[in-house]
C-alpha cells in the first residue's frame, strides 16, 4: 500500500468512525453508545485500565460491535527500523537521562548517518547533534530557542572537540529561512506543532536533501482548526480541531497505581463539582476548573468544592448534601473512563492520519518519503521517524 493510499483508507475509516472519537468525555453524563454498553459495562475499572494500555488488544475487544475497526490494525502498521542500536562512549550520553539516551540512540541508528552537514531544529542543548557530529557529521547547526540550553550545548561540543555551532533563535518568529541549504541533512526530534510544520516548509522550500523529523504535540502553536499540509488532506473533510489532535497523544505508558489512583480521585472530585454548579445554577453545560496544586486532592471533596466555587463565582447553598455529589462524580468518573476508553480505539489512527499529512506533504514536493518507526513504544510512544530525500531524480 502507498502512503496515499494508506492515507485515504485512514481518512476513510476516521469519517464513518467519528462518532466515537470526535467527541469531549467530559460531555456525557451517561455512555452514549447503546450498541457498545453490553461489553463495556461488564468491565471492572481495573480491567477498562488494562485495555487502555494495549492497543492490540483494544481493537481485538471492539472489533465486533464496530465492524470496520477490523482494519484498523493493518492501516496502523508501520515498519519498524532495522538498525542496531548504537552505543555512545560515555563522555557524550553523559547527563542524558534514562528512556531519553535509549530513544536518541534509537533515532540516530535510523538515520543512516553520514559526512553531509546536519541542521538540528529545536535542539534543546543538542544532545542528538552531538552525537551526529560524533557519528561523522562534517559539522552541526543547532537551532535553540533557550538562550541558556545554546550556551550549555555549546559548551560540551566544545569540550568534547565536535563540530558544532549553536544559533539561539525562535523559529517561529525570527528570519531562519537562511539556515536552511540544498546540501544538509535537517533533522528535528520532538519538535512541536508548528515548530516541526515550519521546519518542513523551510526544508522544503530550500531544497535540503536530506529531512529527518520525528512529530509530537501536533497541535500546540497552531490554529484550534487544524490547517492540513498535503493538498489529499486539505480535501478531506475530517475538520480537525485541537481536541481531536490531542487524543493522538493519549496513547502513554501505564501510569504507575498511586497516580492513576490519585487522577481518579481527582476526576471524581472535578466531575461530582461539576454535577453540584449544574444542580445550583441549573445550567446543563460542563465547565472545567482550572487546574491546581495535586495537594488539594488529599484534602476533602467538601474543600475542593469551595475553592472551585470560588474560581468559579458560585455561592454554595449551605444545605447542600456534598456526599450525593460526590458519589454523582464517581459514577460520571466511571463513563468518562469507558468514553475515552472508545475514543482511544482511534489515538493511533489519528496519529497515523497527522503523520501521513506531512509525508505526503514532502512527497508533494519532490521527496521520496518513508515513515516508520524507530523505538519501542515504551521508550516514547511518539516514536514515528519520517524520512524524506531528494535523489537524482527527484531532484
Ligand atoms: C521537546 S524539546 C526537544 C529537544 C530535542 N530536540 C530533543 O529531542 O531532545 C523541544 C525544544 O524546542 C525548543 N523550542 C520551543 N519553542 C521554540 C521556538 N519557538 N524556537 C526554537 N526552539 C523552540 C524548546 O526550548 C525545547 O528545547
Amino acid at each position: 500500500m502507498t502512503l496515499a493510499e494508506q492515507f485515504t483508507a485512514l481518512d476513510t475509516l476516521l469519517f464513518s468512525t467519528r462518532r466515537y472519537w470526535q467527541c469531549t468525555a467530559f460531555d456525557f453524563d451517561h455512555f452514549p453508545w447503546p450498541e457498545l454498553s453490553v461489553a463495556v459495562d461488564s468491565l471492572s475499572d481495573a480491567q477498562v485500565a488494562e485495555l487502555d494500555s494495549n492497543q492490540a488488544a483494544l481493537y481485538d475487544f471492539f472489533d465486533s460491535y464496530i465492524p470496520v475497526l477490523k482494519q484498523l490494525p493493518a492501516l496502523c502498521h508501520l515498519e519498524s527500523k532495522k538498525a542496531a542500536r548504537i552505543t555512545y562512549p560515555f563522555w557524550i550520553s553523559n547527563g542524558i537521562k534514562g528512556r531519553k539516551l535509549e530513544q536518541l540512540q534509537d533515532f540516530t541508528s535510523a538515520l543512516n548517518s553520514n559526512d553531509t552537514p546536519v541542521l538540528e531544529w529545536c535542539a534543546g542543548k543538542g544532545h542528538l547533534g552531538r552525537m551526529l557530529a560524533f557519528n561523522g557529521a562534517a559539522h552541526v547547526h543547532s537551532i535553540e530557542l533557550q538562550q541558556t540550553l545554546c550556551e550549555q550545548g555549546q559548551k560540551s561540543a566544545k569540550q568534547q572537540g565536535l563540530a558544532m555551532q549553536f544559533s539561539q533563535a525562535d523559529v517561529l518568529s525570527d528570519p531562519v529561512s537562511d539556515f536552511f541549504k540544498p546540501q544538509l541533512h535537517a533533522v528535528a526530534l520532538h519538535a512541536c506543532g508548528a515548530l516541526h510544520q515550519r521546519f518542513m516548509e523551510h526544508a522544503s522550500n530550500a531544497g535540503t536533501k536530506q529531512i529527518s523529523l520525528s512529530p509530537c504535540c501536533y497541535h500546540l502553536f497552531t490554529p484550534n482548526h487544524y490547517q492540513a499540509l498535503s493538498m489529499q488532506a486539505k480535501n478531506s473533510v475530517l475538520a480537525l480541531t485541537h481536541r481531536d489532535l490531542k487524543l493522538a497523544l493519549q496513547e502513554t505508558v501505564t501510569a504507575p497505581t498511586r497516580v492513576a489512583k490519585m487522577r481518579n480521585i481527582e476526576v471524581e472530585w472535578r466531575l461530582g463539582f461539576d454535577a453540584l454548579r449544574k444542580s445550583v445554577t441549573g445550567s446543563q453545560r460542563y465547565v472545567s476548573v482550572p487546574s491546581i496544586s495535586k495537594a488539594i486532592f488529599s484534602d476533602s471533596f467538601k474543600a475542593f468544592c469551595t475553592w472551585a466555587a470560588g474560581e468559579k463565582k458560585l455561592e454554595i447553598p449551605h444545605s447542600i448534601d456534598y456526599s450525593e455529589f460526590l458519589l454523582e462524580g464517581q459514577m460520571r468518573r466511571k463513563v468518562t473512563d469507558r468514553v475515552e476508553l472508545v475514543r482511544h480505539v482511534f489515538r493511533r489512527a489519528i496519529e497515523i492520519w497527522l503523520v501521513l499529512d506531512r509525508a505526503l506533504y514532502l512527497q508533494e514536493r519532490g521527496y521520496k518519503v518513508t515513515v516508520k518507526t524507530f523505538c519501542e513504544k515504551q521508550l516514547t510512544p511518539r516514536n514515528i521517524l519520517i524520512q524524506a530525500s531528494l535523489t537524482s531524480q527527484t531532484a
